[in-house]
């Protein structure tokens, strides 16, 4: 036995060692972490299980028989984070630039079974060259085997990406289909199709950072939801956002200890500025609302026009929409419709309560944008938030105007409890563009048009302007002072704990893509 025990040893010894010491030291000089390490800070201490460690490739060719390292170039097994069950897969790079093979994807498949048969979310950290070029179509079909999963995953399980190295051709579909994307600057890429490429078809000079790097990623594209300034930052990222949401579809998100004293903010009430038109930044709403330094913001630098993220309220994890007045004055357009759009619908597949605090001047206007499809694209957040079923609390600081009055989870979308404050304007157009078009001609025919707009324009905005009109029709079920939003929400979203809500039956909608 003593024999046999040594062989194991020396084999797990040498798995651990992955592509060996001096891969390792290179690994380390890009300041980077292994794949091991990598692990290691994302689990509990000495929760990890390991599984397949010494599992190999099968390959021939290319003198790959001569080349065989246990492990095969993942790490894969679930451990866990504050307590909680996590399956986890981490490329090692050290080994064959951590490229997938068909064994490597079947190892993936495996733990990625498993999380769905169990119920715990996974979390995949890559780093690797892509498909195992000496092993063709097979390493492609592995890729699929994945891609096939991480779809019947999707709404069943959390799925987290980190991508901390390369992450290129078809391997970023599976990152793209999970919920959340998280990159480290400088040392990680995606694209479909990298610089040389790019210069050989299209004759663009581009470097890989500046094609698919975190920074581009976290702005032009939106292709990432979080960036972080190395491994360990990104990972403990991981954490915190794996602290909002709950195991599985059919699980709720844990609700930290708290208790309610004087929840009145006095703060808000002088939180907007005099003037309607100018702006002010709504995550000082949110940090006055919300518990204190709860707020975990996601696509921070994509389509700022929109606020989405996490945040507790009263203890409870909450999913927050906002327009965001600071930037184009919070109009929606294609990229915050999208945004907010997949934000909603990850909340909704897990149980995360909603709240929407609007001050929407309406849709953004232009060819650019109808060009593009802001018709179909605003549909989606339309889409989204009617299709929602978890609890659904709007809150209206300013303007509600137009379309986007209706798609900011109004009452008639099936929002559970909608309030305003009293300066709200709830209208279809603002004052000036309404009066300009309904008034016309008295306007035309007056002494001093000018005059005579201004006056129309206040006529306007004093009767409709306002949340009062909205209230009597029962729109909006309470105008509150701002101060007491905080009060109000932590009383809802208790109220609507144990909500049930179901939708028709059928196969499944077909939301404007
Ligand atoms: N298949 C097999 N082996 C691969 C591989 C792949 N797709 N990608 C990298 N490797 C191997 C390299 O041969 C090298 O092996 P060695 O250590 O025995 O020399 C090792 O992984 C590290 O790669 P290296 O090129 O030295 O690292 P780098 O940091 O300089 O570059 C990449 C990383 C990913 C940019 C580069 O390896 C690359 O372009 N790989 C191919 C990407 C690709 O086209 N993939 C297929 C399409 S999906």
């Amino acid at each position: 036995m003593k024999q046999k025990i040594d062989i194991l040893e020396s084999k797990l010894a040498e798995s651990k060692l992955g592509g060996g010491i001096a891969r390792i030291a290179s690994q380390h000089k890009k300041g980077k972490l292994t794949a091991r390490e990598r692990i290691e800070v994302l689990l509990d201490e000495n929760s990890f299980e390991e599984i397949g460690a010494l599992v190999t490739h099968r390959t021939k060719d290319f003198g790959m028989e001569d080349q065989v390292f246990y492990g095969d170039g993942v790490v894969t097994g679930y451990g866990s984070v504050d307590g909680r069950l996590i399956y986890v897969y981490s490329q090692d790079f050290t080994v064959f630039g951590g490229s997938l093979s068909e064994t490597h994807a079947e190892k993936i498949c495996k733990i990625m079974d498993m999380a769905m048969k169990n119920g715990a979310p996974i979390i995949g950290l890559n780093d690797s060259g892509g498909a195992r070029i000496q092993e063709g179509v097979r390493s492609l079909g592995g890729y699929a085997d994945i891609f096939y999963r991480n779809v019947r995953a999707s709404g069943l399980i959390p799925q987290i990406s980190a991508i901390m190295g390369p992450c290129a051709g078809g391997a970023v579909y599976s990152p793209a289909i999970t919920d959340f994307i998280m990159m480290v600057e400088n040392s990680s890429y995606m694209f479909v199709t990298g610089p040389n490429v790019v210069k050989t078809v299209t004759n663009e000079e581009v470097s890989s950072e500046e094609l698919g790097g975190a920074s581009t990623h976290a702005t032009k594209s939106g292709v990432t939801h979080f960036t972080s300034p190395n491994d360990y930052a990104c990972i403990q990222n991981i954490k915190k956002l794996i602290s909002y949401i709950p195991q599985n579809c059919e699980d709720s998100p844990a609700k930290l200890p708290y208790e309610l004293k004087d929840e009145t903010r006095p703060a808000l009430d002088t939180i907007l500025p005099e003037n309607a038109n100018q702006p002010y930044d709504m995550r000082e709403v949110i940090s006055e609302v919300f518990d204190a330094e709860s707020f975990m913001e996601v696509h921070k630098d994509y389509a700022e026009n929109i606020v989405v993220g996490f945040a507790r309220l009263g203890g409870r994890s909450i999913g927050i929409v906002a327009n965001q007045p600071i930037s184009l004055a919070g109009v929606l357009d294609i990229d915050s419709s999208k945004k907010a759009a997949r934000f909603t619908r990850f909340c909704d597949c897990f149980n995360i309560p909603l709240c929407v605090l609007v001050d929407v001047p309406g849709f953004l206007p232009g060819t650019d944008q109808e060009w593009h499809g802001i018709i179909t694209n605003g549909a989606k957040l339309l889409y989204a938030l009617s299709e929602a079923t978890v609890p659904r609390v709007t809150v209206i600081t300013r303007k509600a105007y137009g379309g986007a009055y209706d798609v900011m989870n109004s009452k008639h979308i099936g929002a559970d409890l909608n309030f305003a404050w009293p300066g709200a304007e709830i209208a279809v157009m603002g004052a000036k563009g309404a009066s300009e078009i309904i008034f016309k001609k008295e306007i035309s025919e007056a002494e001093n048009p000018e005059q005579k707009l201004i006056k129309k324009e206040h006529e306007y905005a004093e009767k409709f302007a306002t949340p009062f009109q909205a209230a009597e029709r029962g729109f909006i079920d309470e105008v509150i002072l701002p101060s007491q939003t905080r009060t109000k929400l932590i009383k809802a979203f208790t109220m609507l704990e144990n909500k049930v809500d179901h939708l028709p039956k059928k196969k499944h909608g077909n939301i404007p893509l």
